[in-house]
């Protein structure tokens, strides 16, 4: 079997690529070179997914079995323009898919994500009430329908909630630049001692914070290696990717001071517009259809594997520049 993964050098990609062991050959596609922590030395194609012809190229010269996809603008940030959503988005997925259509490949895993939903106090389903709010979660919808509609292709769209932690044994976690996700702005400035930042206390929420559904990392991987192994079904699917439990921001933040054994310290601000009090999936159906189920993904797992992450980052004094935004 042949394996192509996009946006190899992201943090979902740097990870996927030493986490999956399968009989075939993986191949590895960024428009950014892989990160140095990896273990990605070959088959790998520098290529931007905007450029059509240069897609081409890679597909014709690879013909996948399967093509995961993880390459994206994946932040949220409302400083980055709409267009750079548009195109990394949107118009990087369309190029892939003609890409495929012409040289007969036939099979995608395309990562999508809860910011296509809007706030639900329940367990939200993957047939609930699509609306996403931020440009990011609405060129990634329209991803979605895009590879949706393609005739030629079998899809399994895995709506990723907020993924998080890391791969211990190879130290290899989340480096975004700026990070704009709370889990690693927290772990880092815990062990930094420096002050966190919370958008909003009066939320309609048990203590007043937001409530999000972490998932680790490692089952995103399994995930994705049991969505590989789907494709013999012929079936295309949709399917949420979260723990199906909530966490509050305060209560994450109250975990990793006992882990830490750190008063960590918070600066309460106000609420931001577009924030979600609530964000959390119901998993049945990846449990009923793809038979997977989250096992590393309890708030503990996820915080001591992003300090240990957080602390080889510290130790190679590679600094983390964050923007004080947190979704
Ligand atoms: N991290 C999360 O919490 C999360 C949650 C839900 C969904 N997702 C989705 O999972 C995927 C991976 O997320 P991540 O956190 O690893 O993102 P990331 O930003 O770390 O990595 C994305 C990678 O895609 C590459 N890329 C972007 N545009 C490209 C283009 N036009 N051509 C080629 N490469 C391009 C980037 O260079 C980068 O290496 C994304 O599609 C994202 O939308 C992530």
């Amino acid at each position: 079997m042949k394996i192509l993964i996009t946006g190899c050098s992201g943090y979902i990609g740097s990870c996927l690529s030493n986490y999956l062991k399968i009989k075939g050959k993986i191949y590895f596609l960024d428009k950014d070179r892989p990160k140095s922590f990896t273990n990605i030395k070959k088959n790998f194609f520098k290529c931007n997914l905007n450029n059509l012809k240069n897609t081409e190229r890679v597909i014709k010269k690879i013909r996948p079995d399967v093509v995961i996809h993880l390459a994206a603008k994946s932040t949220v940030n409302h400083k980055i323009k709409k267009s750079s959503y548009i195109l990394n988005n949107i118009k990087a997925t369309k190029n892939l898919i003609k890409a495929m259509n012409k040289f007969d490949v036939n099979k995608i895993i395309f990562s999508s994500t809860a910011a296509v939903y809007n706030e639900n106090k329940k367990l939200i389903k993957e047939n609930d009430y699509l609306k996403p709010i931020s440009n990011y979660g609405k060129t990634k919808l329209f991803a979605e329908k895009e590879i949706i509609k393609n005739k030629k292709i079998n899809y399994i769209i895995l709506r990723f909630f907020n993924v998080a932690g890391s791969l211990t044994n190879s130290s290899i976690g989340e480096f975004h630049n700026p990070e704009t996700h709370l889990i690693p702005i927290s772990v880092f400035s815990a062990l930094k001692n420096k002050s966190i930042n919370i958008f909003g206390s009066n939320y309609k929420t048990s203590d007043g914070t937001c409530i999000r559904d972490y998932v680790h990392v490692k089952d995103i991987c399994s995930a994705i290696e049991k969505s590989i192994f789907y494709f013999k079904k012929k079936k295309s699917l949709v399917v949420n990717i979260g723990s199906g439990k909530g966490t509050s921001n305060r209560r994450m933040l109250v975990t990793l001071s006992k882990i830490t054994k750190k008063k960590v310290k918070i600066s309460f601000l106000k609420k931001r517009k577009g924030d979600q009090a609530i964000l959390v999936c119901s998993i049945d159906k990846a449990k009923k259809i793809l038979k997977w189920k989250p096992r590393y993904s309890k708030i503990e797992n996820i915080l001591k594997d992003e300090i240990s992450w957080s602390n080889f980052l510290i130790k190679k004094n590679i600094n983390r520049k964050f923007l004080s935004v947190q979704k």
